[in-house]
This record gives structure tokens, sequence and C-alpha cells, in this order.
């Protein structure tokens, strides 16, 4: 029987609560699909810095390099909020997407027909729902550039830099415009080419890939208009391009018009088949141990390891269709639920996605 070897990172607040569902969901498919895994857990994040006073352990480093992919929880939390920079544990994060050269992060946003009564937008802009990607760039920009802290005439100084090069931009590029040929053909790359040389850049670079994908409708927009159009006309956008910093911003905002930020799911992605899979939202401290959370983002991303790691698209494909059943009986998490409406516990919704599947 074939045996995939996940890296699991249930790291800081929910984390594990939500990690625990993506693994029983796997199982479930796994079986009734006819392959196993094996899960190995590793400490990053706040734990490691708890337990061993830095926030990502060289072994972590090694077991998802020796892996067949990452799931990943979530990450940090206020009891961290004082340490300086390198010691906070989103590095941990941000240490395992470039050790395994994670460059692309896809992080699908979709109004769900069930769901359009928790979206926030306008009835008539939700009624006419959306579909899109957002390809953020996830190893380059200012979260990686050079950054410190100085004296000027000002007093104490702090900067970050935007630097991207033609090939970080040209192979996010690519990805991008391939998922665009995969679905409704359309790519918006999103910059600030009115304001930043690295915008240009990017831009210069885009219009070139543009030339040898005649078939996909490319444009470009600025992010300030970017962040208008999403809550004005979200349904325009099919596959979005943008940096680390612009995507990390807007793919919050895409998420929030989905209902929750508990539903989305991410993949990231690199060179070779292994990725990292997290849901979008953070480690939600204040409902962490309370079996409150919504498990749907996680269990999602489960499905996006299956179909773009471990090529195993039918078991992908059902995970997804039992999540949207759950949701199209009316099945809600609190983050989801209507006021006044009943609340599934994190555990309760898992077993009514684990029901679905059976
Ligand atoms: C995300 C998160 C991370 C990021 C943090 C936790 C470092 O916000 O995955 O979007 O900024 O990339
Ligand atoms: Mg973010």
């Amino acid at each position: 029987m074939k045996t995939y070897n996940i890296a699991v990172i249930e790291g800081d607040g929910i984390g594990p609560e939500i990690t625990a569902a993506g693994m029983q969901v796997l199982e479930a498919v796994g079986q009734k699909y006819g392959f196993g895994f094996t899960f190995n857990k590793v400490l990053a994040g706040g734990r490691a810095i708890d337990e061993l006073g830095y926030p990502l352990p060289e072994e972590t480093v090694h077991a998802c390099l020796e892996s067949d992919s990452v799931l990943l929880g979530a990450v940090g939390g206020p009891k961290w909020d004082s340490l300086p920079g390198h010691l906070r544990p989103e590095k941990a994060l941000l240490g395992v997407r470039k050790a395994l050269e994670l460059y692309a992060n896809l992080r699908p946003a979709r109004l769900l027909p069930e769901l359009k009564a928790a979206c926030p937008l306008r009835a008539d802009i939700a009624d006419k729902g959306f579909d899109m990607v957002i390809v953020r760039e996830l190893t380059g920009g200012m979260y990686f550039g050079e950054s410190g802290r100085r004296f000027g005439s000002g007093g104490e100084e702090a900067f970050d830099t935007e630097c991207y090069s033609v090939m970080e931009i040209e192979r996010i590029g690519v990805i991008a415009f391939e998922l665009a040929r995969s679905r409704r053909k359309n790519l918006i790359s999103i910059d600030k080419a009115n304001v930043l040389e690295s915008s240009r850049l990017w831009r210069e670079v885009m219009h070139r890939l543009a030339e040898r994908y005649p078939d996909v409708q490319y444009s470009d927009m600025l992010v300030d208009n970017a962040a208008m159009q999403l809550i004005k006309n979200p349904a325009q956008f099919d596959v979005v391009v943008t940096s680390n910093m612009f995507g990390d911003i807007l793919s919050d905002e895409a998420s929030q018009i989905t209902g929750s930020i508990g539903l989305l799911p991410s993949a990231s992605l690199g060179e070779t088949k292994r990725g990292l899979y997290e849901p979008i939202h953070g480690s939600a401290p204040d409902i962490a141990g309370q079996n409150k959370a919504n498990p749907i983002a996680t269990v999602l991303s489960c499905a996006m390891m299956l179909r773009l790691s471990l090529g195993q698209p039918e078991a992908a494909q059902d995970i997804e269709d039992a999540v949207s059943r759950v949701l199209a009986k009316g099945m809600r998490t609190a983050d989801i639920a209507a006021p006044g409406e009943k609340a599934l516990s994190c555990t309760e919704m898992t077993q009514a996605i684990l029901a679905e599947l059976a």
C-alpha cells in the first residue's frame, strides 16, 4: 500500500485542534481509496520557543524536507508578541517556506452559494458570486529583503526593503499564467507601478510573459484599486498574481468576503512535488482549546495536498464535495452561523465531514 509521509506542524492556538481534524480526514480518504499516511509531528512556532528558546529547530526543517508534504495549523499568539523579530513564532513559518523554496502560494477564494448569507457584501454583489485564486509570491519581496535599524537625522530609523529579481517574478508569473490557462483564462497582476521601481520591473516581466500566453486575457491593476475592486466587483477576478506583501493583505480581504476566513485553504509550492498546506487563518488564541474552531480551511488544505502534491485528485474531490454537502445541509461552526443559529464544535464539524465521506 502506498504510504505518504506527512510532516505535521500543529503550531499554536487552535493549531492542534484543526490539524487533528485534517489528519482524521486524510486517514479516512486513505482507507477509502487504498493509501495510508504516517504523520510525523514536528515542533515549530510558539511551542518551540517555549520548549527550546527558538522558533524553528533544525530537525523540523529536516523532517519537512524529507516528507512528501507538510501540514501546518497556525503559529503565533499574544504570548510571544514582545519577542524580537528573529525569535517570533512567525519566523518559523517564514523559515520553512524559505528552506523548502516554496515560492508560489495559491489562495483560492470562492463564495459558496450556501454561504451567501454570511457574505458581508451588498446582496446584489453577493448574488453574482465569485471564484478567484490569488497567486502570492512567497519567498521574496519585503518579507525577505534587507532590513534593520540605524540612526539617521531624525534619530532611530527602521527599514525593510522590497526587492524582486527577474527570475523571481518570472517563475511566479509562469505559475499564474498556467493556472489561468486551466481556469477562465483571465489573469490580473497587482502592483504599485505608479510609485515603486520593484513594481515597474514586475510589470515589465509580466508583460513579456503575457506575449507567451496569447490565450490568457492579461491586465495590470494598482493595489489600492484592487483593494476597492475586491469589494465593488469581486466577480471580475479569476487568477490574481501579486507580491508577497500585497498578497498577504489582499488574501485576507478576499477571504473575508467569502463569509469567513475559517473556510479558506492554501497551498505553497516550489519546483518539487512537496508542498506546504495550511489554512490561511491564524492561530485564533481567543478560542484556542475551546473546540470552537472551524476545521474546514484545514480540511480543504488537505484536499489541495492530495490533488497538487500526492497525485490523488479523486480523494481530493471527494473531500471537497463532502464539505459542500455538509454546508448545504446547513451545518455551521460559530464563525459562519447566523446570529441565534446553532453552531457545531470543531469535532462535531469534523465528524459531519467524516460521515459524508463514509
Ligand atoms: C499568512 C500569515 C503569515 C504571513 C504570517 C503569520 C507570517 O499572515 O500566511 O498570510 O504574513 O505570510
Ligand atoms: Mg496573512
